[in-house]
């Protein structure tokens, strides 16, 4: 295990192009973003980027570790559905979940990142209509980013997706997001060490708007 921030994973750099100054106001914008009045912890880029994995993949099934209030798992649903997705199907898992509606499309699940055993077991995921996409959105700590990672290993399929969020923590400059010491970027530069050859960097997607020009450096991932 890396004790230290990565530089780079598969030859890339994980510093975003994003500029300090203009980075801690996107941030500010992000955490006031609300989805049909719920809030919706996205940043503008990755927005417009998850809309165009969506468009390419035609995703049956969204899996996300880290509901919050909810906002992502109804813009996954309603964007799966303006896609004209059959069936399509959102399975969010919180350690403590907080939405406070439903909706027949998202099913939300209690559970642990670091015991997904228990709560989408591996015939559960068999279940699920492919293609996967799968987004780890939990604790940004290393521990919990590398059990979501190596779990779903196991059970991704060639074409499927993991999208490691915010591993932008490492560029902004609250005190704060020390706390994480680098969880995400660490673990995608791990997990791809680990794994080698397994995955593919989708860099049109990191880099459509600039290098990185995400709050998931490096971490959009295409099971190869
Ligand atoms: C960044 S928020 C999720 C935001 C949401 N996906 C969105 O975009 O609106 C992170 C969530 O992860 C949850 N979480 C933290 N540690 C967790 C763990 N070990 N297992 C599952 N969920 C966890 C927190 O309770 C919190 O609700």
């Amino acid at each position: 295990m890396s004790e230290h921030a990565p530089e780079a994973t598969m030859g890339r750099a994980f510093a975003s192009a994003i500029g300090a100054d203009a980075l801690d106001r996107i941030q500010a914008g992000t955490m006031r973003t609300v989805y049909r009045n719920v809030p919706f912890f996205k940043s503008p880029f990755d927005i417009s980027l998850y809309l165009q994995l969506l468009s390419r993949l035609m995703p049956r099934t969204v899996i996300e570790i880290g509901t919050k209030f909810g906002g992502s798992a109804l813009w996954f649903a309603d964007m799966l559905t303006a896609h004209g997705v059959a069936d399509p199907a959102v399975l969010s898992v919180d350690i403590e979940p907080l939405a406070r509606f439903t909706d027949p499309r998202i099913t939300f699940l209690q559970g642990d990142a670091k015991r997904l055993d228990k709560v989408l077991p591996p015939d559960l995921l068999q279940r699920c209509a492919r293609p996967l996409l799968v987004i780890e959105d939990s604790s940004h700590h290393y521990p919990e980013t590398m059990a979501v990672l190596e779990y779903f290993h196991a059970h991704l399929q060639q074409g499927d997706y993991i999208v490691v969020e915010d591993g932008i923590v490492s560029q902004l400059s609250g005190a704060h997001y020390r706390q994480y010491q680098d969880g995400p970027n660490r673990g995608v530069a791990d997990f791809l060490a680990r794994h080698e050859g397994a995955y593919a960097i989708d860099t049109a997607l990191c880099d459509q708007f600039g290098h990185n020009v995400t709050y998931n450096p490096n971490g959009w991932l295409r099971r190869t």
